[in-house]
């Protein structure tokens, strides 16, 4: 393994879900290349993620996005240090793609190979632009599949406080669009209707848990949003587009606020960070601020293109995966539901290259 002094530059590759993704990180925090081909507008045809759709543009698009990645960094294969893919949770056969991909540059470029777990790609997005963030810390991570609070004990090293009985935030948002005809992905299209309307216009509900104060519920208020709808169409009252959003918005943010700072107040640690598609969500971001600097915690976030996925956001994980000198063997597989926290269970190779284990944990 390389000594810290010397730099280290990955190529990562993210195919989890909708978008294709590619990067160049140096030393886990420099991001050199981020290239990103959505599928958003294809899939919005749908209301949704057609997998199969998924695969196949994946596989149309990841040598360009791939080239575009090197280009815009101006290096080339022989420059980087390892290759880095997203090989869980997500999508099987999109996710097969990525892994597909860098396995083959991998072996032919004779570089290591390191699996990223996405939902640790999400929270590692936090040190790309925050410089001075240095674990422990606690982070929010809210996507379209996962809402978890996490303490960060160190780096590769979690712990999960809490997370969602049934719903994601971010598939909330997405149901909820759909449920008033905003369409697909939910969490902007609701964003941007709930700036015309009044948070406080209907009180929906905010899950809670007895006895588990950090964990989540977003079925409930889903449901409470179809409810009201159906009853305004039962009495022939109108539909206020816009104050539905803002009153979900509000009763979704609102929870992940309170839990995110019980849990701040209970640690510790006193460094909160958030993550995932919706902490794009700008509510979410000025509350989380504002409740942080409440309680004298310190608040970090990723810029919106990092929080939603992308490829620098896993080349920032794989740098400190190749620093403990961990890498997967040439058997590494998709995992669609790779739980966090397993990576910790890889093997570790040294030297770094030399076929392990699948590299995987299921
Ligand atoms: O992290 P991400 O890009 O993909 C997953 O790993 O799931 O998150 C996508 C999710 C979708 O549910 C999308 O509706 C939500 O993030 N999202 C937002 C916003 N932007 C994306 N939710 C609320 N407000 C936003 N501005
Ligand atoms: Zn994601």
């Amino acid at each position: 393994m390389k000594g810290r002094q010397e730099d280290v530059v990955i190529l990562a590759i993210e195919t989890s879900c909708d978008e294709t993704a590619a990067a160049v990180v140096r030393n886990g925090r420099e991001v050199l290349s981020n290239i990103i081909s959505s599928q958003i507008a294809l899939h919005t045809l749908y209301g949704g993620v057609v997998p199969e759709i998924a695969s196949r543009k994946h596989i149309e698009k990841i040598n360009q996005v791939i080239e575009g990645a090197l280009a815009e960094a101006e290096m080339a294969l022989e420059d980087m240090d390892a290759i880095a893919v997203t090989y869980g949770p997500g999508l099987v056969g999109a996710l097969l793609v990525g892994v597909a991909e860098a396995k083959a540059i991998a072996y032919a470029a004779k570089k290591p190979l390191i699996g990223v777990h996405h939902i640790e790609g999400h929270i590692n997005a936090n040190y790309i632009e925050n410089k001075d963030l240095e674990p422990p810390f606690l982070c929010l991570v809210v996507s379209g599949g996962h809402t978890h609070l996490v303490k960060v004990a160190d780096y590769g090293v979690y712990e999960i406080l809490g997370r969602t009985r049934d719903d994601a935030a971010g598939e909330a948002f997405d149901k909820v669009a759909r449920a008033i005809g905003l369409g697909y992905p939910g969490g902007p299209k609701i964003e941007r209707a709930a700036k015309e309307g009044n948070p406080d216009a209907i009180p929906f509900p905010k899950g809670k848990i007895a006895g588990h104060p950090y964990d989540f519920s977003f079925s409930g208020v889903k449901s409470a949003v179809l409810n009201y709808i159906n009853g305004c169409h039962m009495k022939n009252l109108p539909i206020v587009e816009a104050d539905i959003a803002a009153s979900f918005q509000k009763a979704v943010t609102d929870v992940l606020i309170e839990h995110a700072m019980a849990a701040a107040e209970e640690s510790e640690v006193k460094k909160m960070a958030i993550a995932g598609g919706v902490a794009a969500n700008t509510a979410l971001r000025t509350g989380m601020r504002a409740a942080c600097q409440e309680k004298g915690i310190e608040f970090y976030y990723p810029s919106p293109i990092f929080c939603t996925d992308n490829a620098a956001m896993i080349g920032a994980a794989a740098y400190y995966e190749y620093l403990s000198g961990k890498q997967a063997g040439w058997d590494l597989n998709a995992v669609p539901n790779l739980k966090l926290g397993c990576s910790l269970e890889m093997p570790a190779a040294s030297p770094l290259f030399i076929q392990t284990t699948n590299g995987g944990c299921h």
